[in-house]
């Protein structure tokens, strides 16, 4: 099948990739002429685990092509996915410009049946917006179905490769049908393809994605209490995750949910439920705990500087949202070392990823070091924010020949605490004891 793929972000890419991986013949069209002619030099200009050899494999075999001209990339597409971006106007919901824009652009553009998909997370609504735009100006038959994806940073491919589910958001019987063909290499193993009306898939997205933030919310704050009363979080977390209503999934305590989707969906969905005058309680909280997870060490470590940060060096492990991926947006990461910098702290980071992003926002106000250990020297702390593997067996001797203190601030229980009070650290982590 011939696809086009408008907008090569993250969602974009990974899409366009991956049904050119199952046999379509794919062109990805972005405005970003930068972009387009750093794909078509080879380069993937993002990092995902897998992406790289799937994309030069299709590259070569000349079913992964790329242009600047949506007239070009839409030539012969029987489908056309928009993944463009909703970024989160200045009222939290989000801003459908980019969408509404190609939107209104495709409707003379159209030269046979096409299924026009929103592969985006958008509101409730969207798809009608979308489909007037078009139908303002087209002169053919079309179809807008509400498709969103459900694929996480770092295993996007696997996701996108073996989903869960699929969800399909039509009444159209012939969209139906493309969309089942499009899907049917993925869905192989058993899992469904779920069919629902448009309006309805669209709110499927923003619940799964609010369901998922107010999970781990609810463990940051069982730890935040285990803290209180004397318990260990991770104990709970296995008491309850082995009963299969809860799940096992998604109950790891830590300094706070990051990322472009999470933060963003939760905000549009408290949005959406405003504007139709519900006030959806759960939500704000989710928001407002999440807020202070974030920053959720800054006062053990002040208090065992006996509040006088100012001239001490903290390491900081991870920069990332979370491990696999150089996205740094929403990172808990950002919001220490903002606060340790207007303490007076000296910042000695290393991340094995995401160094570049933030030296790109933040400059020469932190130190990128080339390996974890190179961060300890001479710092008087450690501050644990992402759970990248290399950190979880680290060469404790190499460390305590390095760090002024034995102490550690851990984001993201990477260690026993039998283990640390044997090697003799003072150790902070999240809902258990120090
Ligand atoms: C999330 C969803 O998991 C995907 O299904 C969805 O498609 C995607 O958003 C999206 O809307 O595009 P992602 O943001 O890539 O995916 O990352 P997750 O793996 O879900 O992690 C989100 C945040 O939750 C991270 O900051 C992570 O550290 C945190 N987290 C996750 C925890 O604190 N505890 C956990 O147990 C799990």
């Amino acid at each position: 099948m011939k696809i086009a793929v408008v907008g090569t972000g993250y969602v974009g890419l990974v899409t366009g990739t991956c049904f050119s991986e199952t046999g379509n013949h794919v062109t990805c069209v972005d405005i970003n002429e930068a972009k387009i002619n750093q794909m078509k030099a080879g380069v993937v200009p993002i990092y995902e685990p897998g992406l790289e050899d799937l994309f030069h494999r299709n590259v070569e075999e000349g079913r992964l092509n790329f242009t600047t001209s949506l007239v070009e990339g839409i030539e012969g597409a029987k489908v056309i996915f928009l993944a463009l971006p909703t970024p989160p106007g200045e009222d939290g919901s989000a801003d459908l410009k980019y969408i509404l824009q190609v939107a209104n652009d495709l409707g003379p553009l159209l030269k046979e049946y096409t299924v026009i998909i929103d592969k985006s997370t958008v509101p409730v609504g969207t798809s009608e917006l979308v489909k007037n735009a078009i139908a303002k100006n087209a002169k053919v038959p079309f179809d807008v179905v509400s498709n969103p994806e459900f694929l996480r940073e770092g295993v996007a491919v696997e996701d996108f490769m073996k989903p869960d589910r699929v969800v399909i958001g039509t009444e159209s019987d012939r969209a139906k049908e493309l969309m089942t063909k499009l899907y049917a290499p993925l869905v192989r193993q058993g899992n469904p393809i779920i069919f629902m009306d448009e309006r309805s898939a669209e709110m499927t997205k923003y619940a799964a994605n609010a369901f998922l933030a107010t999970k781990i919310t609810f463990m940051n704050e069982i730890a935040n209490l285990c803290e209180l009363v004397g318990a260990n979080v991770d104990d709970i977390r296995r008491g309850i995750g082995t009963d299969s209503r809860i799940g096992k999934r998604f109950l790891f305590a830590g300094i706070g949910y990051g990322g472009s989707c999470f933060p963003k969906d939760v905000q549009a969905l408290a949005k959406t439920s405003e504007e139709n005058n519900y006030k959806f309680h759960i939500l704000d909280s989710v928001m407002r705990v999440n807020e202070n997870q974030k920053t959720k060490l800054l006062p053990q470590v002040r208090q065992y500087f006996n509040h006088d940060l100012a001239g001490k060096t903290i390491a900081i492990w991870g920069l990332a949202f979370k491990p696999y991926t150089d996205d740094i947006r929403e990172a808990p990461a950002l919001y220490n070392i903002e606060a340790l910098l207007e303490a007076g702290c000296t910042i000695k980071a290393y991340d094995p990823e995401a160094m570049p992003n933030v030296q790109a926002l933040l400059g020469d106000s932190v130190q990128f070091c080339k390996n974890p250990y190179e961060a300890l020297e001479e710092a008087d702390a450690l501050l644990i924010v992402t759970e990248w593997p290399q950190f979880r067996t680290p060469d404790f001797e190499k460390m305590d020949s390095l760090l002024k203190n034995k102490v550690i601030f851990d984001g993201r229980n990477l260690y026993e605490l039998s283990q640390m009070k044997e090697l003799g650290y003072t150790y902070y982590s999240i809902g258990r004891q120090t």
